[in-house]
């Protein structure tokens, strides 16, 4: 008998197909909020298995604390920052995540609506609106900016950043930029994209878009001096993780008109979000919200139930770390 424990009830593809499985036995935590970490502590006790979701601090002590046969954590999302991956190597523990199309086409989607939402002002055009505000046509109204044909520097070239960069390439004939550690040949021969140190990438991109996983060298990528280094009418966008921008660098830079706006999905204390960034307008804030879509959501279940399938029946682990 396998016991996997579920840290909270996720969509039920992935569910089903663990079910089919006699020799399986699948324990989920019931409330429909993070587990507390007591709780989490006492229910990995004796289990095979953890299905864990990013907001679970899967360490040493979970690790511990569940016991010597627990063989696999399967992370329900794409980034794994939230595991100690160290602490599991140690331990003989398998970690794997849960990329794919579909949370891939998601993420690049979010950033794409933040672009286009902030460029065209969408919502405080629309608050303006709701406010009662709108008194008649104006030649010099809310005046936004185009997209098309301007330039997006890209951070991170993984298969986000990618989808990202086909999107507007092909569809709005935006001009590609991007860093990474390595150069991408692909994404230079099918994009034009072109690579710049940061820095270069930063003082020319119009909209730039944060795709790296956060690691001890991604914390704060983005900070003051980085700020200051974009144009005033660019945008930052950032649907990667929070640590990844100094929130309050950027709050400053912001109020300030250092940059022309942001779109952020994540945050530096999540759930906390700055009180003052909340109060500005030139900024779309949603709630890591850029894979909750029905499809990415079933598909991330899958992935994750398939991982835990692979390693079971001893076959290869797609999405091993
Ligand atoms: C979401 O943030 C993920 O990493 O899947
Ligand atoms: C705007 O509504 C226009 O017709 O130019």
């Amino acid at each position: 008998m396998t016991k996997i424990f579920i840290t909270r009830d996720i969509p039920d593809a992935g569910l089903k197909m663990l079910k089919k499985h006699k020799s399986i036995k699948l324990s989920i935590y019931q409330k429909d909020k993070k587990i507390p970490r007591k709780e989490l502590l006492t229910h990995v006790k004796g289990v095979d298995i953890i299905l864990s979701i990013l907001t679970d601090k899967i360490d040493a002590q979970v690790m511990d604390a569940a016991g010597p046969q627990l063989k696999m954590i399967a992370n329900y999302a794409v980034g794994f920052n939230n595991i100690d991956i160290e602490a599991a190597k140690k331990r003989g523990i398998i970690v794997t995540n849960a990329p794919g199309p579909e949370i891939t086409e998601s993420v690049a989607e979010h950033a794409v609506a933040f672009i286009f939402g902030l460029a065209h002002r969408i919502l405080e055009t629309d608050k303006f609106n709701r406010a009662g505000k709108y008194t008649g046509w104006g030649p010099k109204l809310l005046l936004g900016t185009d997209v098309t044909g301007k330039t997006l520097g890209i951070i991170g070239t993984g298969n986000i950043g990618n989808a990202l960069a086909r999107r507007l390439h092909d569809g709005f004939d935006i001009k590609i930029l991007y860093n990474d550690i390595k150069r991408s040949p692909n994404l230079e021969k099918k994009y034009g994209a072109k690579f710049r140190t940061k820095d270069q990438l930063l003082k020319e991109s119009d909209f730039v878009s944060l795709h790296v996983p956060l690691l001890p060298g991604t914390v704060h990528l983005i900070g003051a001096r980085e700020l200051k280094m974009m144009k005033k009418t660019a945008f930052l966008i950032n649907t990667s993780r929070g640590p990844v921008v100094d929130e309050a660098a950027l709050t400053k830079a912001l109020t300030n008109g250092e940059i022309a706006g942001a779109g952020l999905d994540v945050y530096e204390n999540e759930p906390k979000i700055n009180k003052t960034l909340l109060k500005l307008q030139n900024t779309i804030l949603t709630p890591h919200t850029a894979s909750a879509t029905v499809e990415t959501r079933q598909a991330m279940s899958r992935t994750a139930a398939t991982n835990i399938l692979a390693f079971l029946s001893n076959k290869q682990i797609p999405n091993k770390i």
